[in-house]
Order: C-alpha cells, then sequence, then structure tokens
C-alpha cells in the first residue's frame, strides 16, 4: 500500500511534490491506515550517468538529494521507493538499468531505498536470446543482486509481463504472458500484467480532458481475473495505481476500483494529487474492513464465479473462515441480484451472518443474497457461519473459469 506519482503527474516531479504528499498522507490518516510505502516513478534522474557509471538523481528537481529525501520519509514512518529499467533507456527515455544493475542496486541502497520497481522499456537482446529469454535473464539477475548483495533486499516490483501482455504482444505466441507470470512469481513480491491504468483522457485535441479512466478501470480488472492461480503470499498480482481523482470518474465508480482491488488483494498503490483529495475519498480509501480483506493473511486474489448479463460475482476465502463476496454492476442502469449461496461453493441450508463492508451493517441469510445495485457500483460482503453452524466454510473451488 502506498502512493506514486505516473498516474497523476508523469514526468512532472520533484521533491516537493513528495514531501506534501507525505505531510498529507500523514494528516490525513492514509499512513495509519496502511500506505506507508512512497515511490517515485520515472524522470527522476540526469540524462547521463556520472564517470563512475552511476545513475544521479536531478538537481534542479531534486535540490537536497535523494539520501535527504528518503530520510524525510523514513521519520515520518514511509519507506522509500524508487525506479528504473531492466533496459537500457527508461520508458520515459533516461539511462536505464541494462548492465548496470549491481552498480544501480548498490546506489539505491546507499540512497535508503526499500522498494524498486523495474520497469520494461527498451530491452536490448543480447547473446541470441528472444524477448522473452532476454526479459527473464534481466528480472532473475535483479533478483540474483537484490537477494545477494543487498543487507536488506528491496521490495521488488516488476514490469515484465505487461510487455507480453495479449495488448501489447512483445512476442506473437500469447502464452509468454502466462510464461512470464510463473518466473515473476519466484522473482519478487509484485508484477504489473496488463497495461497502464490511463494517465491522459480521450481526447486527442486536449489530452487532459477527462475521459476513459472507467474503461481503463474495468480493462485491467478483466486482464487480473485470469491470473489468480498465480498469487499467493510472497507474491501479488499488480493491476496498476488507484486513481482516485479523476473528475471523470463518479464516486460508485472510484469506490468500485478499491473494492476489485481490495477483493484481489492487489497492492494499492495511490496515484493522485493527495493534499487536495476529498474527505468522501479519504473516507472510502480508510475503510478498515476492507483494508482487511486486501490485506488478508491468506493473500487470495478472489474468483470470478459468475458474469451474468452485467453483474460479476466474485468470491475468496479470509484467514479466519470466512468467505468474501463481491457483486459488481457493469451495466448502464440500477441492477438488482439474487445470488445462491450454492454459487459461492457452501451449504447452502446452513445460516450465514453477512456483513456489508461499506455500512459496517450485519445481517442472517438464508439460501441467498440479493443485492440492488447502481450502475458501476460494487457490493462487498464478509459472510462467516452463525453460531450454530460448522466454524469454518468451505474452501473456494480451485477450478476457477478464467484461468
Ligand atoms: C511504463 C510503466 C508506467 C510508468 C511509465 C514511466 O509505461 O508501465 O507505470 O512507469 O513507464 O515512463
Ligand atoms: C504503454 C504500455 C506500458 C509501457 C509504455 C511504454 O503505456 O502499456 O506498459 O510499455 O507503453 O511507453
Amino acid at each position: 500500500m502506498g502512493f506514486n506519482n505516473w498516474a497523476r503527474f508523469m514526468c512532472n516531479l520533484n521533491e516537493t511534490l513528495f514531501t506534501k504528499t507525505a505531510d498529507a498522507m500523514l494528516e490525513k490518516g492514509l499512513l495509519a491506515a496502511g500506505y506507508d510505502n512512497i515511490n517515485l516513478d520515472d524522470c527522476w534522474s540526469l540524462k547521463e550517468r556520472n564517470s563512475k557509471g552511476e545513475l544521479e538523481w536531478d538537481p534542479a528537481i531534486f535540490p537536497r538529494g535523494m539520501p535527504w529525501l528518503g530520510e524525510y520519509l523514513h521519520t515520518r514512518g514511509f519507506k522509500f521507493g524508487i525506479y528504473t529499467n531492466s533496459g537500457n533507456m527508461t520508458c520515459g527515455w533516461y539511462p536505464g538499468s541494462q548492465d548496470h544493475e549491481e552498480i544501480d542496486a548498490k546506489t539505491f541502497e546507499r540512497w535508503g531505498v526499500d522498494y524498486l520497481k523495474v520497469d520494461g522499456c527498451h530491452v536490448e537482446l543480447q547473446n541470441g536470446r528472444t524477448n522473452y529469454e532476454e526479459f527473464e535473464y534481466r528480472y532473475s539477475l535483479w533478483h540474483e543482486i537484490l537477494t545477494t548483495e543487498l543487507k536488506k533486499p528491496f521490495i521488488f516490483s516488476q514490469s515484465a509481463p505487461a510487455y507480453f501482455s495479449p495488448n501489447f504482444h512483445l512476442d506473437k505466441n500469447n502464452t509468454d504472458w502466462y510464461r512470464t507470470m510463473e518466473y515473476v512469481r519466484r522473482n519478487g513480491e509484485l508484477a504489473r500484467h496488463s497495461d497502464d491504468i490511463k494517465v491522459y483522457g480521450n481526447n486527442p485535441e486536449n489530452i487532459f480532458e477527462p475521459g476513459g479512466h472507467w474503461e481503463s478501470m474495468m480493462n485491467n480488472y478483466g486482464m487480473q481475473v485470469r491470473l489468480s492461480r498465480y498469487q499467493s503470499c510472497g507474491f501479488f498480482n499488480d493491476p496498476d495505481f488507484l486513481i482516485v481523482d479523476w473528475p471523470d470518474l463518479s464516486l460508485d465508480e472510484k469506490k468500485t476500483h478499491f473494492a476489485l482491488w481490495s477483493s484481489f488483494s492487489a497492492p494499492l498503490i495511490l496515484s493522485a494529487w493527495i493534499p487536495d483529495l476529498k474527505d468522501e475519498d479519504i473516507a472510502y480509501l480508510t475503510n478498515k474492513d476492507i483494508i482487511a480483506v486486501d490485506q488478508d493473511a491468506l493473500c487470495e486474489q478472489a474468483t470470478l464465479v459468475s458474469q451474468d448479463g452485467y453483474i460479476d460475482v466474485l468470491t475468496k476465502n479470509l484467514a479466519n473462515g470466512d468467505r468474501l463476496l463481491t457483486v459488481l454492476n457493469r451495466g448502464d442502469r440500477r441492477n438488482t441480484t439474487r445470488i445462491p449461496l450454492e454459487r459461492l461453493g457452501i451449504d447452502a441450508r446452513a445460516p450465514y451472518k453477512a456483513k456489508d463492508l461499506w455500512t459496517g451493517k450485519t445481517s442472517s441469510i438464508h439460501h441467498s443474497i440479493t443485492a440492488s445495485l447502481r450502475t458501476r457500483q460494487t457490493a462487498i460482503y464478509r459472510i462467516s457461519s452463525s453460531s450454530h453452524a460448522p466454524k469454518s466454510l468451505a474452501p473456494v473451488p480451485t477450478g476457477q473459469i478464467f484461468n
């Protein structure tokens, strides 16, 4: 959980952006709710390495330097994240880390970094390797360096699978997307597998005109549901940032974004101008019951168990034996739906309680649960056995419909 500047500010980053973000996250209770990583993305460095071959921060935008910024974040209780690239240039055309992995890891360690995102633009193929092989080689090399040459390994965020996704197509053979998921699981704590959550609007005449963010979020959701079998504690599928201050997203849409990402136990990385977030946004982003679902000790990614009409139903096991039920209305009008408990693979004859995690209200349920949802609204419930029923619910069936 934390913050990254990219989807909101892209290359317009500087020291003040991060100090003000940290101050606001403290003041608004986001740090206390668990958002404790503050991550810089692309474009923080000089365009050339120094005479020792090291990366240097751009002093025009980071006048007091990275060690100072790291210290500023650490003393307030945050971890410090930075960005580099497995290719020889970053996506924004700054120096990348290809063939400089070791020196860059040591530099970041000296600066006090705790978290590293390694992106996948401009990867040069070497020694006859294919795209797939070069990516596997680079990300595994990073893993090796981070785990053997540092006092404490960084949290390692990998972008590799996104470059092999059905939309991106680095290789014609689509199975490489899934193959990439296999090695990133071994190498680091999280990996991007889908497109960038939309940074600009749709209007080419004015890219800052809001638009298209709901579709972008649904696209990443739709790709994430295919990958639940790759997630287990220690490795998380990353459907990209939570965008919480685009005016083309309604409050229901933003709450859906948060509820779905939490149902997935996905990284919750905010990309927004935090000092100006509204109270209504802070309220749902700090919902303790939903954050507990996101951070649940089983680390499961909710499985899509049905998709009829515009209603998606997802479920996952929770560590205390409860079951999550998430119901999304993707449609453009209100929809009322009845979900039989059988569909979740639990004994429909037993009595259950359902806690609505938006309202905190608990009610008894028998056989089925009925949700009436506004357009693009999501209901999220924690289902538990009533006192006279067996303590633990049956596990989610392992055969998922999208894998
Ligand atoms: C890629 C990544 C983004 C961001 C940019 C930076 O597009 O997927 O998340 O890091 O590069 O240039
Ligand atoms: C798109 C892709 C990203 C990244 C950038 C590079 O945005 O979705 O993953 O490759 O292009 O510019």
